[in-house]
C-alpha cells in the first residue's frame, strides 16, 4: 500500500512532467528537487545514466551536495552494481558496504533503483540518506513509479542523455 505522502509526491511528479516541451534534463532536476524537498530522509537525490560503450554511469540531474563522483564505472560502488544487475539495491547501513562510494562522510544509507526505457536498464535514480535504515517496500514502489514515468515522458530522448557529456 502507497501512503498518502507518496501518492500526493506521484501526484506531483506526473503534474510536472505535463510541461510542454519540457527538457529531459530540467524535468530530471526537478524531479530530484521535489523529492529532496519533501520527503525527509532524502538528503541527495540524483539521476545517472549509462554509457554502454565506455560502461560508465554519468550523472545528468541531482538536487543536494554537489558531488565529484558525476562518473562511475559499471560494477563500481552501489551505482555501478545496479547498472549490471538491473534490480533495486537498497542499503540500509553504508558501513556494511564493501563496494561502496562515498560521496559524503555524513550518508548513512542509501537507495538505487533501475530506469527501465523499453525494457532495458539504461540509468537510475539515487538516493542518500543521513538516517540509518529509513528506506522501507514503499520508497521502492515509489521510486519505481518515478522512473517508469520519466521513461513514459520523455522517452527516446532520453538514449541521449547516454552519450552526452
Ligand atoms: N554512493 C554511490 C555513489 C554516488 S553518491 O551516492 C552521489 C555508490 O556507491 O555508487
Amino acid at each position: 500500500m502507497i501512503t498518502t505522502k507518496y501518492k500526493e509526491v506521484l501526484a506531483q511528479v506526473k503534474e510536472l512532467l505535463k510541461t510542454e516541451d519540457l527538457p529531459a534534463v530540467e524535468g530530471l532536476t526537478a524531479i530530484c528537487e521535489l523529492l529532496n524537498k519533501t520527503l525527509e530522509a532524502y538528503d541527495w537525490v540524483g539521476f545517472y545514466f549509462s554509457d554502454f560503450e565506455s560502461q560508465m554511469l554519468h550523472l545528468k540531474a541531482y538536487s543536494g551536495t554537489p558531488t565529484e563522483h558525476t562518473s562511475i564505472p559499471f560494477g563500481k560502488g552501489i551505482c555501478g552494481q545496479v547498472a549490471l544487475s538491473n534490480e533495486n539495491f537498497v542499503v540500509p547501513d553504508v558501513a556494511s558496504q564493501d563496494n561502496y562510494i562515498a560521496c559524503s562522510v555524513d550518508v548513512r544509507s542509501e537507495l538505487v533503483v533501475p530506469l527501465f526505457l523499453e525494457g532495458k536498464n539504461i540509468g537510475q535514480i539515487d538516493i542518500d540518506s543521513k538516517t540509518l535504515d529509513p528506506f522501507s517496500k514503499e520508497d521502492e514502489k515509489l521510486l519505481g513509479n518515478v522512473c517508469n514515468l520519466v521513461s513514459s515522458a520523455f522517452g527516446k530522448q532520453l538514449n541521449q542523455l547516454q552519450h552526452y557529456e
